[in-house]
């Protein structure tokens, strides 16, 4: 049987930067609050008119180039998103596919909210470990400036732009094996974080997009009690079913919803400062990318080495969550 491996990184940020001070303009919020609620100093906002496939196109052409691989080589492509370019279909997979120059791979997209990346790193293994497939491109790419209510100081503060991307390749090395994945959900807290109207469920005719709540509403305080412990619990699981000490993980990259629950995780799990990747005071709550965006930052500054083990958790909508330990692999 094939293992799985975590090959490259790349991730793709766009230049329009949106601070806590530009939020002071748009609703009754100040930076202080914003910055001792969350962590959040600014987020990056896509151009009007600049798509999530085309952010996900620029993180995925990074990590193919980085590991080496043409176009032709790669069988599978699966974005996590929950602001696709379009509404039911095509599957923003497909548009990064053709961007590319992928042909005839299997695409589609996955709807995991902030845990997508998770999800679809799931999803690479088992198809990559079945040895249906060979080569897997893996996204997480988030237009949420789309989704967001800039009226709304509950949620606007806290979502930006943005996307990375993983190469998943087969392996016959154990050691370089993604060692073990989790993912869950409970859809009894579906309220707590959606967007309520827009699908088959809406109760709205006309489809005004402020009326009509098709912009992302959240129960923040409930969600953030729920995330701590779920997270918190999710992890120690992982940990000790993989015989691994908290200690013996590398890097501890967290999905990067807000600071306060990235710390509360990180303490009761007793990871040292130096082992949790931070971006959320830089980029905020990108969902589905925020973890391959805090990968590439971390590849980028030199710190992630060949064979290092990375611990990575999320948690949203859905309510859905889930943990990985996955050794970096890149190609001799
Ligand atoms: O990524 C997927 C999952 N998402 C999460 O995990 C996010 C989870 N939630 C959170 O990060 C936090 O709950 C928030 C940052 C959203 C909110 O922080 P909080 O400490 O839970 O605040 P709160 O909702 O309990 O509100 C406290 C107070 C309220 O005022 P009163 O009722 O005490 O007078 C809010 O109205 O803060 C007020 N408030 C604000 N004030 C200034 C809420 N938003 C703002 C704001 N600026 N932007």
């Amino acid at each position: 049987m094939p293992y799985a491996a975590f090959r490259s990184i790349g991730a793709y940020v766009p230049p329009n930067v949106l601070t806590n001070e530009d939020l002071t303009k748009m609703v009754d919020t100040s930076d202080e609050w914003i910055t001792k609620r969350t962590g959040i100093k600014e987020r990056h906002i896509a151009a009007k008119d600049e798509k999530t496939s085309d952010m996900g196109t620029k993180a995925a052409r990074k990590a193919l180039d980085r590991a080496g691989m043409q176009p032709e080589d790669i069988d599978m492509v699966v974005c996590a998103t929950i602001s696709p370019d379009y509404f039911c279909m095509p599957a923003t997979a497909t548009i990064i596919s053709a961007n590319l120059g992928i042909k005839n791979a299997t695409a589609f997209d996955i709807s995991a909210a902030c845990t997508g990346f998770i999800y679809v790193l799931s999803i690479a293994k088992a198809f990559v470990e079945s040895g249906m497939k060979k080569n897997v491109l893996i996204i997480g790419a988030e237009k949420l400036s789309a989704i967001t209510n800039y009226q709304d100081r509950g949620t606007c503060i806290l979502f930006g732009d943005g996307a990375g991307a993983a190469v998943i390749t087969a392996t016959q090395k154990r050691e370089e094996a993604i060692l073990d994945v989790h993912t869950a959900s409970d859809g009894s807290y579906a309220d707590l974080l959606m967007t309520p109207n827009g699908g088959s469920g809406s109760v709205h005719d006309a489809l005004d997009r402020e009326t009509a709540g098709c912009y992302m509403q959240m129960k923040g305080n409930e969600t953030f009690k729920v995330a701590v412990r779920t997270l918190t619990q999710d992890v120690r699981d992982i940990l000790e079913a993989n015989g691994i000490k908290s200690d013996e993980i590398d890097h501890f990259i967290p999905h990067q919803a807000n600071y306060r629950i990235i710390k509360a995780v990180g303490d009761a799990l007793k990871m040292r400062d130096d082992q949790v990747v931070l971006t959320v005071a830089k980029y905020g709550n990108t969902s589905g990318a925020s973890i391959p965006m805090a990968i590439n930052d971390l590849y980028e500054s030199g710190n992630l080495k060949k064979g290092e083990m990375m611990l990575l958790d999320a948690f949203g909508g859905g309510l859905t969550w889930g943990s990985a330990l996955v050794p970096f692999a890149p190609f001799e």
